[in-house]
């Protein structure tokens, strides 16, 4: 009799434990799910979406600041207020998202700007691939080429995301490499300031 209840108390244990391994079974494969729906959704390309800031003067230096913008603000935002902190200090900004629409030769800009969330530790495929195309070139024209800034996105104050790039931006004029924590109140000021610090440089 008390080896039956025994048994019974076991089995009742294994049916909780396997349960409880499915459970976490099907909450990992839904976060995998949503992980994978997140890097698709973000590295949809956006399409042609040119903006200009005219620049002081007649003959003003150019900026092109390329990024890829995701799910909240943080990337857009940190992008304009770059672009107004450049446009403060004289420059002719055009921005624009990543994608086959955009040139690669990029030798009538002063200062050519990258921008990306990080997801899972990397930028956007988005970016990184027009990076692939547009780089191998402002590596050939080297320190006669733009200054280069990347900056990132993203919740960890880690840099992971910049030193998978290190081989693609070998040889190119990289003067900034600037992550924006979207945990800091002040990334948008910090994105001016970068801007207006360029600007005058
Ligand atoms: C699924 C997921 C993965 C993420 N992985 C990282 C990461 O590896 N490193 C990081 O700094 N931030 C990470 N983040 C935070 C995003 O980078 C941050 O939300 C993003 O910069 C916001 O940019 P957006 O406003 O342009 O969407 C992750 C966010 C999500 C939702």
């Amino acid at each position: 009799m008390g080896s039956t209840v025994g048994v019974k108390k076991e089995e009742k244990l294994v049916k909780i434990i396997l349960s409880i391994i499915g459970c976490l079974f099907l909450i990992m494969l839904f976060c995998m799910l949503v992980m994978v729906g997140i890097v698709t959704v973000v590295n949809r390309p956006r399409g042609d979406r040119e903006e200009v800031l005219s620049g002081k003067g007649a003959n003003p230096k150019k900026a092109l600041i390329i990024y890829q913008p995701a799910l909240t603000n943080v990337t857009r935002q940190a992008a304009k207020q770059l672009a107004d902190g450049l446009n403060a200090g004289g420059y002719e900004v055009t921005l624009n998202h990543p994608g086959n629409h955009l040139t690669v030769d990029l030798s009538g800009y002063d200062l050519v700007v990258f921008g990306s969330p990080t997801y899972a530790g990397q930028l956007t495929k988005a970016l990184t691939q027009y990076m692939a195309r547009g780089c191998p070139q402002l590596a050939k024209e080297g320190a006669e080429g733009p200054r280069v800034v990347l900056f990132a996105t993203g919740g960890v104050d880690e840099r992971q995301e910049f030193d998978r790039l290190a081989e693609l931006l070998s040889g190119v004029k990289v003067v900034r490499e600037v992550k924006f924590l979207t945990g800091d109140k002040e990334y948008a000021a910090k994105a001016y300031a970068l801007g207006a610090e360029l600007a005058q440089e």
